[in-house]
């Protein structure tokens, strides 16, 4: 048996649309063990949606890494305790992409390499930057080239991080449609300068320098407008530090000094919870740690 732990991640970080991505200190358990035939059991986030079917992104990654490899697919007990929230911009197809490939990987005696799980990965999601760190842990910046995702990883140091994710009906494919086909040199300069200040600021721990650059003008306008009070809460979440919409939202990510995380979660909830949207909301910080598989987890 071996049992894979995958970290949540927030994509785009602000201006850092495609590009940037940090992992959370929020997980996924996923054990598989061997067995007769093939099933798939989840508890936890997402568990009435994901126990409908087998197909899911957790088993078709499973699945590709022993069609890549040219192996019989193993049959396996997949059982998932899930603590990321789902359709909430915090990588839980990320996660169980990730973690449906390195379950298999391991269970193969690793013939794929860190790069190939990346590139097969960022294949399935469309883009590296939520796969990037979930496998890898830390702050990644990753780009896609013909033949290869570049990417250099981060380690962060501390920080105080208030998730709040509005219920409400937010798909990636809709987040995708709202936005325009093309935007202006302004804005394109606008992100550009931003984006390389928010790694700066995130790797050196310096949140009044993330608060003045962690603006967005490629994503954000478009997708807050959509999102029931979503543009009261950024405003909100900024009082307090640094905020962004959370991968493709509809979540708000904001980064406080410890003092202010239960005020900010408080506040941030109010907005949407006047207009009668609840929340789940949890303060969390980054995981320098990605992806990592634990062999006969009974024995250890
Ligand atoms: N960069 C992606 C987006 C993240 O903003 O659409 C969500 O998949």
């Amino acid at each position: 048996m071996i049992k894979i732990r995958v970290p949540a991640t927030s994509a785009n970080l602000g201006p850092g649309f495609d590009c940037l991505g940090l992992a959370l200190d929020i997980w996924n358990e996923i054990s598989f063990e061997s067995a007769e035939k093939m099933s798939h059991f989840v508890i936890g986030e997402g568990a009435e949606k994901l126990n409908k079917g087998f197909r899911n992104l957790l088993t078709k990654s499973f699945a590709l890494v022993h069609s890549v490899c040219g192996k019989k697919l193993s049959t396996v007990k997949i059982e998932a305790s899930n603590k990321i929230f789902m359709s909430s911009g915090l990588g839980s197809s990320a996660a169980a992409i990730v973690a449906g490939l390195c379950g298999a990987n391991e269970i193969l005696n690793k013939p794929l390499s860190e790069n190939d799980l990346l590139k097969l990965a960022t294949e399935t999601e469309g883009h590296p930057d939520n796969v990037a760190p979930a496998l890898l842990g830390g702050l990644l910046t990753s780009i896609i080239t013909r033949d290869e995702i570049i990417w250099r990883r981060y380690e962060m140091p501390e920080w105080t991080i208030v998730i709040v994710n509005p219920q409400v009906e937010w798909l990636t494919k809709t987040a995708r449609a709202v936005l325009p086909k093309s935007i202006s040199r302004t804005d394109a300069v606008f992100n550009i300068g931003r984006t390389a200040l928010v790694i700066d600021a995130l790797r050196n721990g310096d949140l009044s320098l993330l608060q003045k650059v962690m603006d967005d003008r490629i994503h954000q306008p478009y997708r807050l407008k959509h999102i029931s009070g979503g543009t009261s809460a950024y405003k909100i979440a900024k009082t307090f530090g640094a905020a962004a919409l959370s991968g493709a939202g509809p979540s708000i990510i904001n980064f406080v000094e410890a003092t202010s995380a239960e005020k900010a979660r408080r506040e941030i909830i109010n907005i949407f919870e006047e207009r009668g949207i609840e929340t789940k909301s949890i303060v969390t910080k980054p995981s320098n740690q990605g992806v990592y598989s634990i062999k006969n987890p009974s024995l250890v």
